[in-house]
């Protein structure tokens, strides 16, 4: 299995604590297990700072950074071993296995954080924690500097700054290492499987649920976990539904079947969308918005390198998407000042990309000090035109009508422009309608 080596975690635990102001400390809490109903729980996923920082896959764990401490910078409160548990859930690293395992510098039992953890703060001047986002976890780290301020008398030092997290830990994670990359191609090829498998699947017939079935086939096989996110298939008008995620509807011939989906790998992400038809046959009016996206998506390939701005992409799609709606006379009047006004956006209402990483839609800036972002070599995104004509647009001819494509590669930036990490899965027409039409010669 691909995965991200111990060694990075230990680098990236450095590299925190050498921009951390002197005399800080870190604080950094696991996800919380979510209840699903009654004792079921959802599977669980670790948060993604946290697994950043540490490859630690437990619950009931909180992390803790002392750059400079003599006796350890690295702290993992983590539950304890206990056999009668393990027997029940798993085995648990235990103290003994963070540090061992881990890397962990000092480990203590979770249940004796309350008594060890103000005693670390203490003396601290400033405490960075991801405040905002987890108002439990605020409530304890209230509690904790409330049980230092109550022994001020006796000389405790509360700290007196507390300083947001997310900057300078969500800007490291937008600048993607080779092992982080190695680690998404592993889930772009995985999730590329598993579209050309869905699509060799399609058949007038079956449900939109019978196309999942085949995706989640090859996110499991290929040693995935789980979707990065809720898998989109969304046939017929369903896929002028942007976030669709029903997949209950029966594929109809002559229906296109949008789908959005790509699996997680050592929690990073992959997202991958196609569109092609149901039958394996591309009508003139699918072709023609099809074709249009995916001239969108090549120009906007153009705009990915490193000193282009994070918009010039978007732009670049707008541009191509609303000049071809006026020449398929879908859109009426001059190109520019329908771009001035936004025209375009009755039928392309979202942005080509997002950052791309250990979440699907990744922490980082898009926006320095007010201007948009420059590339820079490592950030990876996706790049995701679409263009979804509503069942119910009046201004439109009927033929046009219910048709939403859209066409979704990962990109890394490299040197010399970017690397598309998710070429396995054919994207012209005349890929995709070879491909379906080889698999139904094999079924016959
Ligand atoms: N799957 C969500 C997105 O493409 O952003
Ligand atoms: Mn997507
Ligand atoms: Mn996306």
């Amino acid at each position: 299995m691909i995965h991200i080596p111990k060694a990075e975690y230990s680098r990236r635990r450095k590299a925190l604590m050498a921009q951390m102001e002197p005399n800080s400390i870190a604080i950094l809490p696991a996800a919380a297990v979510a209840v699903r109903n009654r004792d079921v729980e959802h599977v669980y996923r670790q948060d993604s700072d946290f697994q950043y920082l540490s490859g630690f896959p437990e619950p009931q764990a909180v992390l803790v950074l002392m750059p400079g401490r003599v006796h350890g910078e690295y702290i993992l409160f983590c539950r304890e071993r206990n056999a009668e548990r393990e027997l029940w859930d798993g085995l648990r690293a235990g103290q003994e296995g963070a540090i061992r395992d881990f890397g962990a510098d000092d480990a203590f039992p979770i249940t004796d954080i309350d008594d060890i953890l103000p005693g670390l703060i203490e003396g601290r001047d400033r405490v960075y924690s991801a405040m905002g986002s987890n108002p439990e976890f605020d409530r304890h780290l209230m509690d904790w500097i409330n049980v230092i301020r109550s022994k001020a008398n006796l000389g405790a030092q509360p700290p007196n700054e507390y300083v947001a997290l997310d900057h300078l830990l969500h800007d490291m994670r937008l600048y993607k290492s080779a092992a982080e990359v190695k680690v998404m191609r592993e889930a772009a090829r995985i999730s590329a499987q598993a579209h050309v498998r869905a699509m060799q699947a399609s058949r007038a017939g079956l449900y939109e649920f019978s196309l999942e079935a085949e995706l989640d086939y090859e996110f499991r096989k290929g040693g995935a976990k789980m979707p990065a996110y809720g898998s989109i298939v969304a046939a017929g008008r369903n896929s002028c539904i942007l976030h669709y995620q029903q997949n209950d509807a029966v594929l109809k011939d002559g229906d296109l079947v949008l789908i959005d989906a790509g699996c997680e790998i050592d929690c990073y992400a992959s997202d991958i969308t196609r569109t092609w038809p149901v039958n394996g046959k591309y009508s003139a009016e699918q072709k023609a918005i099809y074709e249009l996206v995916l001239a969108a998506q090549e120009a906007a390939f153009a705009e990915i390198a490193p000193n282009k701005h994070w918009n010039q992409a978007h732009e670049a799609t707008v541009r191509v998407i609303t000049a071809g709606l006026v020449e398929l006379g879908l859109l009426q009047g001059d190109v520019d000042e329908l771009i001035a006004s936004e025209a375009y956006k009755a039928f392309y209402m979202h942005r080509a990309g997002h950052w791309l990483g250990m979440d699907v839609h990744d922490v980082g800036e898009y926006k320095v000090g007010g201007e948009w972002r420059v590339l820079e070599v490592g950030m990876a995104l996706t790049v995701e035109p679409g263009i979804y004509i509503a069942p119910g647009n009046q201004n439109v001819a009927k033929k046009w009508r219910g048709i939403g494509v859209r066409i979704e590669d990962d990109v890394v930036v490299t040197k010399s422009g970017c690397e598309i990490l998710t070429q396995g899965v054919p994207k012209t027409v005349a890929e995709i309608e070879a491909l379906m039409a080889q698999a139904r010669t094999q079924a016959a």
